[in-house]
């Protein structure tokens, strides 16, 4: 383990702060000096400006302003602030969209797009692209040496699609480069099905997805697209401003683009986290989801501490009931991003503006306009609690566990015909992976969040669920990673397709037949209120699964062939049949879940493995629900996050030694109580330091 170097060079603390926007006050100069005064209060060291300022930089073409921006980030440095600054791009100006009508996006039915909103101009098109550039090369210039640069970010959250010809035409390019022949497409994309064979490339458009072959392609190609719109933006940030790192704010688990392609091209990772806590009893679901986020996002650069963005230090304005955060909530989930690797915590926004659609999003300064509030001392004690903990910048999360989580298998998850939906859409995947997830959260064991592209050799344990997909040479590389002794779990719907969707011939799980040691034969789906059971064998009862558990959703009809049988199905017509199974290989073992049990197999299940396998825990105890410990370290030192999702206190009865909680600087030994919704960072008191 190693220690990371921060990701401001000169400001080697958590970063605190927020997107700030003072081109919508210029005219009120006492409320930016207000804004500094706050902010020193708040204990903020960063603002991310310029985000969506391309009408204030500039506001005719080719008539550029920077005096406003020149005195901010003069300001900053007078302050010992950094800016996280902005290309404007993803807004664009009036003048441009409307003397430009181009750079709109054309809607899937070829309607161009009216100029509005946000986040929606097309990422093809030639003048886009030179107006970004020009634009960028500017600010770069002027302040690529400034010294209150920290880091770029790129656009804002870059999402979306273009159907325009020029955006058409592109897709048809890629294609052709990735194909060769229109005669290799139409077999990849078994197109003889339903008439859809293609006889010229410009009949390929992407309008519907029954051809799932060609539906991955364009997926593929957006992201393509977004990644090579990215990088001109960033070509010439780092021609003037080399050393200084570039990032993009992320959405999370975001599913249409592919961000483990974006990352290659980034620096640093960045999300904006925008969990729906609320004071009802699924706080802990969302905490385990919005936790596996963090783990993803980590995951994207190896390891890499990664910044959570934005964050609402109050309510949202945009989900369906905006609840105000309980007391505690924004100290436990910004303190939550740091204990997965994050080394920041930012606020969407800064200051509420007085109009438009975000007037009543959540922000550090209110309406009211000044410090006596409660969300400002919420941000103010977050600003205190990150000082206390700036000895961990650049530590990292030791994970020796891994879940293997492809943008392209979500996508054709989501898209197969055959898997139950509701309403059209299939959350199976999702909380298939969840549930095995949850179980190691619930242990407090580090998780990486990985591609099967990814190294597997870094881990003790590969969980690969659900991998419908399966991308040329990865079956080889999980047989390679078992034989050099690593345990593997897979489930039902795996190794179903090729990365065109071709099914595999020859019986699933295709390439991982022979790995995993079982044929699975058909699928049987449940209704929502039908349930099967597990039923351990001897040999499944030895390994401590000695309960029978509910089944449901997924029931995958295998057949043993080398795996030993750990479970059965109890009921219907395939009782008696293989459920859970394991092959050995030396001190390798694949694992292979048939079928979708309740939470508490995967608990008992994970347990049992992390055992076995001697894997680390955050701490080695038994931690109430809803509480999670995790850990960062940079090799040398340890932090514990212990982290109380629940609204009631909670005790977690300690391992040996004596503790000490950085924040408040209690030692604690035996015992560790928690408020509700709290939260501590521990560090041995007993090694010496
Ligand atoms: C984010 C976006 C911000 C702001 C925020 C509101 O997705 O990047 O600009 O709109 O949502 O929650």
């Amino acid at each position: 383990m190693k220690r990371y170097p921060p990701i401001v060079r000169d400001l080697p603390v958590m970063l605190h702060g927020g997107d700030y926007n003072p081109e919508q006050w210029l005219d009120r100069p006492e409320i930016i000096d207000e804004d500094f005064r706050l902010a020193r209060l708040a204990r903020v060291n960063t603002w991310s400006v310029g985000i969506f300022a391309w009408a204030a930089l500039e506001p005719e073409e080719g008539r550029f302003e920077f005096g406003w921006l020149d005195r901010i980030m003069d300001r900053m440095a007078e302050n010992n602030m950094k800016a996280v600054l902005a290309t404007p791009s993803g807004a664009k100006p009036n003048w441009m969209a409307q003397k430009y009508p181009e750079i709109r996006r054309m809607t899937l039915q070829g309607i161009r797009e009216a100029q509005q909103g946000r986040h929606n101009h097309c990422f093809t098109s030639p003048i886009y692209r030179e107006k970004v550039r020009i634009i960028n090369t500017k600010l770069a210039e002027r302040y690529g040496r400034h010294p209150a640069l920290g880091l770029w970010h790129l656009s804002n959250e870059y999402n979306g699609e273009c159907h325009c010809p020029l955006c058409k035409q592109a897709f048809r390019e890629w294609l052709r480069r990735k194909y060769g022949t229109l005669d290799r497409l139409n077999k990849a994309w078994w197109t003889a099905f339903w008439s859809h064979t293609y006889t010229s490339w410009d009949q390929i458009d992407w309008i519907d997805g029954t051809v799932h072959g060609l539906y991955l392609d364009w997926r593929r190609f957006v992201t393509e697209q977004t990644a090579d719109f990215m990088r001109a933006e960033i070509e010439p940030l780092r021609r003037y401003s080399p050393g200084i790192p570039v990032t993009t704010n992320f959405m999370g688990t975001f599913l249409w683009l592919d961000y483990r392609r974006l990352a290659r091209d980034l620096d640093v990772i960045s999300w904006d986290n925008y969990p729906a806590y609320h004071d009802r009893p699924d706080t802990v679901d969302v905490a385990a989801r919005v936790s596996f986020t963090h783990d993803l996002n980590r995951s994207l650069k190896g390891g890499r501490p990664f910044l959570m963005m934005e964050s609402s230090p109050s309510a949202t304005n945009w989900m369906a009931i905006n609840k105000l955060l309980r007391p505690g909530i924004h100290r436990l989930k910004s303190l939550q991003a740091v204990a997965h690797g994050s080394d920041s915590v930012q606020y969407f926004q800064w200051r509420k503006g007085r109009g438009s659609c975000e007037k009543f999003h959540g922000a550090v300064v209110d309406h009211v306009g000044h410090e006596g509030t409660r969300v400002f001392s919420d941000v103010a004690q977050v600003g205190a609690d990150l000082e206390k903990l700036a000895d961990l910048v650049g530590a990292t999360v030791p994970a020796r566990v891994a879940i293997v989580y492809d943008w392209d298998n979500r996508w054709i998850l989501g898209a197969v015909a055959g898997p139950p939906k509701k309403d059209g859409v299939s959350t199976l995947f999702e909380d298939f992976v969840q549930a095995n997830y949850r179980a190691l959260w619930r242990m407090g064991v580090p998780v990486d969040v990985i591609g099967s592209e990814d190294d597997f050799s870094r881990y003790d344990l590969v969980i690969a669920p659900m991998l419908y997909l399966v991308k040329d040479g990865v079956a080889n590389r999980l047989a390679t990673f078992v034989g050099n002794g690593g345990t593997l779990v897979g489930s039902f719907l795996s190794g179903i397709a090729d990365e065109n969707d071709l099914v595999f011939e020859g019986g699933w799980p295709g390439p991982l037949r022979q790995l995993f040691g079982v044929w699975a034969e058909e699928i049987d789906y449940l209704y929502d209120d039908e349930f099967n059971e597990l039923v351990a064998t001897a040999a499944g009862c030895e390994l401590g699964l000695n309960r029978k558990y509910r089944l449901g959703r997924v029931c995958d009809l295998i057949h043993a062939e080398g795996a030993e049988v750990l479970a059965r199905y109890g009921g219907d017509f395939y009782a008696g049949r293989p459920c859970v199974t394991v092959r050995r290989e030396g001190r390798g073992r694949v694992f292979y879940l048939a079928s979708f049990a309740q939470q508490e197999f995967f608990n008992d299940f994970y347990s049992l493995l992390v055992r076995k396998l001697g894997l680390r825990r955050a701490l080695e105890t038994d931690l109430p629900d809803g509480v999670s410990a995790q850990l960062r370290t940079d090799g040398a030192r340890e932090w514990i996050f212990v982290m109380n999702f629940t609204n009631s206190a909670q005790s977690v009865s300690m391992p040996p030694g004596k503790w000490m909680d950085r924040l408040s600087g209690e030692i604690m030994e035996k015992t560790c109580v928690l408020d509700r919704y709290g939260v501590r960072v521990l560090e041995s008191a007993t090694r010496s330091p």
